[in-house]
């Protein structure tokens, strides 16, 4: 856990920025009553305060803005090249569309709240964005979930994204926690191709020196969907067959599993010297299989292996793709595929080649082409576990109180 470390309370700086009384009182009644928090109310506009905003004792900005006014999008854009790298800032609007989403996040603000905000949604994102900026000093505590083919083509990169964006809405509409895809099929990876992005890890620039790989430069090598989901993906390289340094490999999913609450991995075929590493750090792996004899075949083959090989690790589990309920006689039943791979098979995904096809074409995650289908449906059921009773206000100005400290 990354709070359970011994640190020394430290005061939080909370400056919230904002022209509207009511959010100025519920700031004040959320945050005003805690010991551990110095708060800073300053009441005016975003383009009124932005330049003359003092930010020397701030763990946390939080403006509260007209992102429909230009006037206040470009008193954010200054405030953010003032800001640079710390404290992280956190915009609250009224109004959101996907158009404000990319602008927010191409201005790097560290998260986003739309009105009407709940006082533990914007505890949650304070806290989540006083972290700091990945000292390295914060143990792991992103939840990992890995997806690895049993033969090719099986649905990994599908079923990997569609994952990766159930994770970042699971925290309701106001708070997306954040959430990472990597791409770890360096030769052949899809990732930033079904989503529509430019991939831009460069592994050639890290290697002669992985130490050098800190928050800043992995900042630099993220590329972000509109929807805020976090991409780490390389260009690639067809022609080229090589393996990288397992060092640092590692060391980068090291880095992205200490900077986000969950990391999703798509992984290759090929079996590397940094495969190991990645399934024994994961929370939940998945053998992604066809709905073929010799791919429930090579499923079960994996199971045992990754077993053999890694006691300690996570329990692999397989996901059957591309299911069709009712087959022709020589189809296989959902009855055949429970007893060929025993307790180890968890899900069937139903088979819709039209909408799969149509994501991938417009670069667009499934939901977006066709809201609530049964693709979807059935992964959310797999992957996201019911909310818990706890995690309420008071343990989490705990968690703000201890963020920065250490
Ligand atoms: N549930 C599904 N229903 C229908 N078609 C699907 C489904 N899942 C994936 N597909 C299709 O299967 C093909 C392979 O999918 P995808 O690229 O996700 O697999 P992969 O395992 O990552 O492949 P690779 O081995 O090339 O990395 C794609 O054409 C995709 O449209
Ligand atoms: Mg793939």
């Amino acid at each position: 856990m990354r709070l359970s470390r011994q640190s020394s309370p430290q005061r939080t700086g909370v400056v919230v920025v904002s022209a509207d009384a009511e959010f100025g009182s519920a700031v004040r009644a959320t945050f005003g009553a805690s010991k551990a928090i110095d708060l800073t109310l300053v009441a005016g506009t975003l383009a009124e305060q932005a330049d003359t905003l003092d930010l020397g004792a701030a763990t946390v900005v939080v403006v509260d803005l007209d992102a429909g006014s230009e006037e206040e999008m470009a008193a954010l854009a200054r405030l953010m090249a003032r800001v640079g790298q710390w404290p992280p800032v956190i915009a609250v609007t009224q109004s959101f569309d996907e158009g404000v989403a990319r602008t927010l996040l191409q201005m790097r603000i560290a998260d986003f709240l739309v009105k009407p905000v709940q006082p533990v949604d914007l505890v949650r994102a304070c806290a989540r964005v006083a972290k700091g900026p990945g000292s390295g000093a914060e143990p792991a505590d992103a939840k990992i979930y890995t997806f690895l083919p049993a033969v090719g083509g099986a649905g990994v990169t599908t079923l990997a994204v569609q994952t990766a964006m159930l994770l970042l809405n699971s925290g309701g509409p106001r708070v997306k926690p954040s959430t990472c895809l990597v791409d770890l099929d360096f030769q052949h990876g899809a990732v930033a191709d079904y989503l529509d992005l430019e991939p831009r890890l460069n592994l050639a620039e890290i290697e002669p020196r992985p130490d050098r790989l800190d928050r800043q430069l992995l900042e630099v090598m993220l590329s972000y969907h509109a929807s805020g989901l976090a991409v780490v993906a390389a260009p690639n390289r067809p022609a080229e067959m090589r393996s990288f340094d397992p060092d640092m490999v590692t060391r980068l999913l090291d880095l992205v599993s200490s900077n986000f609450e969950y990391v999703v991995f798509d992984m290759p075929r090929t079996w590397f010297a940094w495969t190991d590493s990645v399934l024994l750090g994961s929370n939940k792996l998945y053998i992604v299989s066809e709905t073929t004899v010799p791919a429930l075949r090579h499923a079960k083959q994996l199971v045992a292996a990754v077993k053999e090989r890694l006691d300690e690790g996570p329990k692999p589990q397989v996901i059957v793709n591309r299911f069709t309920q009712r087959l022709f006689e020589s189809g296989l039943r959902l009855s055949d595929i429970q007893h060929t791979l025993g307790d180890s098979f968890v899900s069937a995904i139903p088979n819709d080649y039209a909408l799969v096809r149509e994501a991938i074409d417009r670069g667009v995650p499934l939901d977006e082409v066709k809201p609530g289908n049964k693709i979807t449906a059935q992964l959310k059921k797999l992957v996201i576990e019911p909310p818990k009773a706890d995690g309420k206000p008071a343990s989490l100005l705990t968690k703000l109180k201890f963020a920065r400290a250490g």
